[in-house]
Protein backbone atom coordinates (compact mmCIF):
# COMPACT_ATOMS: atom_id res chain seq x y z
CA UNK A 1 0.00 0.00 0.00
CA UNK A 2 1.26 3.35 -0.98
CA UNK A 3 0.10 6.05 1.08
CA UNK A 4 0.11 9.75 0.18
CA UNK A 5 -2.62 13.02 0.12
CA UNK A 6 -4.26 14.04 -2.87
CA UNK A 7 -6.16 17.78 -2.65
CA UNK A 8 -5.81 17.22 1.00
CA UNK A 9 -7.15 13.68 1.30
CA UNK A 10 -5.27 10.58 2.55
CA UNK A 11 -5.21 8.21 0.22
CA UNK A 12 -3.99 4.71 -0.10
CA UNK A 13 -3.66 2.55 -3.35
CA UNK A 14 -2.65 -0.95 -4.10
CA UNK A 15 -0.46 -0.53 -7.29
CA UNK A 16 2.80 -1.78 -8.33
CA UNK A 17 5.38 0.72 -7.33
CA UNK A 18 6.74 1.77 -11.05
CA UNK A 19 3.16 2.34 -11.92
CA UNK A 20 2.65 5.87 -13.25
CA UNK A 21 1.51 8.61 -10.70
CA UNK A 22 -0.38 9.62 -13.99
CA UNK A 23 -1.81 6.39 -14.27
CA UNK A 24 -2.81 6.28 -10.34
CA UNK A 25 -4.45 8.94 -10.11
CA UNK A 26 -7.18 8.87 -13.61
CA UNK A 27 -7.31 4.92 -13.03
CA UNK A 28 -7.01 4.09 -9.08
CA UNK A 29 -8.28 7.54 -8.11
CA UNK A 30 -10.88 8.41 -10.52
CA UNK A 31 -9.47 12.30 -11.24
CA UNK A 32 -9.37 12.13 -14.84
CA UNK A 33 -8.58 15.86 -15.03
CA UNK A 34 -4.92 15.29 -15.22
CA UNK A 35 -4.58 14.60 -18.82
CA UNK A 36 -2.09 12.09 -20.73
CA UNK A 37 -0.21 14.06 -23.74
CA UNK A 38 3.01 12.52 -24.63
CA UNK A 39 3.68 10.50 -22.04
CA UNK A 40 7.51 11.74 -22.24
CA UNK A 41 7.93 14.34 -19.62
CA UNK A 42 7.40 17.06 -22.85
CA UNK A 43 4.06 18.62 -23.21
CA UNK A 44 3.06 19.28 -19.74
CA UNK A 45 0.00 18.04 -19.70
CA UNK A 46 0.08 15.68 -16.63
CA UNK A 47 1.37 18.67 -14.47
CA UNK A 48 0.33 18.43 -11.05
CA UNK A 49 1.93 20.07 -8.21
CA UNK A 50 3.43 18.42 -5.79
CA UNK A 51 4.80 18.91 -1.74
CA UNK A 52 4.42 22.54 -3.57
CA UNK A 53 6.32 21.95 -6.72
CA UNK A 54 5.19 21.40 -10.33
CA UNK A 55 5.74 17.87 -11.57
CA UNK A 56 5.33 16.07 -14.44
CA UNK A 57 2.78 12.88 -13.33
CA UNK A 58 3.72 10.65 -16.68
CA UNK A 59 7.34 10.60 -15.22
CA UNK A 60 6.64 9.93 -11.17
CA UNK A 61 6.35 6.40 -10.53
CA UNK A 62 3.65 6.13 -7.58
CA UNK A 63 6.57 4.23 -5.00
CA UNK A 64 8.28 8.19 -4.75
CA UNK A 65 4.80 9.48 -3.81
CA UNK A 66 4.76 7.94 -0.38
CA UNK A 67 4.20 10.14 2.65
CA UNK A 68 4.12 13.70 -0.08
CA UNK A 69 1.14 16.05 -0.69
CA UNK A 70 0.04 16.21 -4.59
CA UNK A 71 -2.54 18.97 -6.07
CA UNK A 72 -4.87 17.80 -9.25
CA UNK A 73 -6.76 20.56 -10.92
CA UNK A 74 -9.35 19.08 -8.88
CA UNK A 75 -7.91 20.14 -5.90
CA UNK A 76 -7.15 24.15 -7.05
CA UNK A 77 -10.94 25.40 -6.74
CA UNK A 78 -11.29 26.16 -2.72
CA UNK A 79 -14.46 27.27 -0.99
CA UNK A 80 -16.56 26.61 -3.02
CA UNK A 81 -15.55 28.68 -5.90
CA UNK A 82 -13.43 28.30 -9.20
CA UNK A 83 -9.09 29.45 -8.46
CA UNK A 84 -9.20 32.99 -10.25
CA UNK A 85 -7.15 31.07 -12.89
CA UNK A 86 -9.57 29.08 -13.78
CA UNK A 87 -12.04 31.89 -13.99
CA UNK A 88 -9.54 33.91 -16.04
CA UNK A 89 -9.28 30.99 -18.79
CA UNK A 90 -13.16 30.46 -19.11
CA UNK A 91 -13.26 34.37 -19.55
CA UNK A 92 -10.45 34.59 -22.45
CA UNK A 93 -10.85 31.86 -24.11
CA UNK A 94 -7.76 30.29 -23.04
CA UNK A 95 -9.20 26.33 -24.06
CA UNK A 96 -9.95 24.65 -27.11
CA UNK A 97 -9.78 20.80 -27.08
CA UNK A 98 -8.70 20.81 -22.84
CA UNK A 99 -6.00 18.43 -23.15
CA UNK A 100 -3.55 20.64 -21.86
CA UNK A 101 -6.04 23.26 -19.91
CA UNK A 102 -5.30 21.46 -16.77
CA UNK A 103 -1.72 21.41 -16.82
CA UNK A 104 -1.27 24.85 -18.06
CA UNK A 105 -3.83 26.05 -15.38
CA UNK A 106 -1.52 24.45 -12.57
CA UNK A 107 1.57 26.09 -14.05
CA UNK A 108 0.07 29.30 -14.25
CA UNK A 109 -1.71 29.52 -10.98
CA UNK A 110 2.04 28.20 -9.83
CA UNK A 111 3.55 31.11 -11.84
CA UNK A 112 1.19 33.11 -10.18
CA UNK A 113 1.97 32.41 -6.89
CA UNK A 114 5.94 32.45 -7.48
CA UNK A 115 6.85 34.75 -10.35
CA UNK A 116 9.91 35.58 -9.55
CA UNK A 117 10.66 32.17 -10.45
CA UNK A 118 10.50 32.43 -14.44
CA UNK A 119 11.94 35.65 -16.50
CA UNK A 120 8.54 35.76 -17.64
CA UNK A 121 5.19 34.47 -18.58
CA UNK A 122 6.74 32.93 -21.93
CA UNK A 123 9.19 31.41 -19.62
CA UNK A 124 7.03 30.10 -17.14
CA UNK A 125 4.82 28.26 -19.56
CA UNK A 126 7.54 26.67 -21.90
CA UNK A 127 7.14 23.36 -20.81
CA UNK A 128 3.27 22.90 -21.12
CA UNK A 129 2.50 23.03 -24.94
CA UNK A 130 -0.83 23.72 -26.79
CA UNK A 131 -1.54 22.27 -30.46
CA UNK A 132 -5.04 24.48 -30.55
CA UNK A 133 -5.06 27.88 -29.08
CA UNK A 134 -1.89 29.59 -30.91
CA UNK A 135 -1.30 30.68 -27.06
CA UNK A 136 -2.17 33.87 -27.32
CA UNK A 137 -5.50 33.28 -25.39
CA UNK A 138 -3.70 31.15 -23.06
CA UNK A 139 -1.18 34.19 -22.11
CA UNK A 140 -4.20 36.62 -21.92
CA UNK A 141 -6.42 34.40 -19.62
CA UNK A 142 -3.11 34.29 -17.27
CA UNK A 143 -2.39 38.06 -17.52
CA UNK A 144 -5.58 38.48 -16.40
CA UNK A 145 -5.99 36.14 -13.54
CA UNK A 146 -2.56 38.04 -12.70
CA UNK A 147 -4.02 41.51 -12.65
CA UNK A 148 -6.73 40.55 -10.37
S1 LIG B 1 2.02 13.52 -20.69
FE1 LIG B 1 3.46 14.04 -19.14
S2 LIG B 1 4.69 15.55 -20.06
FE2 LIG B 1 3.36 14.93 -21.67
S1 LIG C 1 -6.53 23.52 -25.88
FE1 LIG C 1 -6.07 21.76 -27.08
S2 LIG C 1 -4.01 21.30 -26.66
FE2 LIG C 1 -4.38 23.18 -25.66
Amino acid sequence: MISFTVNGRNVGVSAPPMKRLLDVLRDDLSLTGTKEGCGEGECGACTVIMDGLLALACMVPVCQVEGRAVTTIEGLAGGGKIHAMQNAFHENGGAQCGICTPGMILAAAYYRDHPSEAEDLREALAGNLCRCTGYKAIFDSVKAAMSR
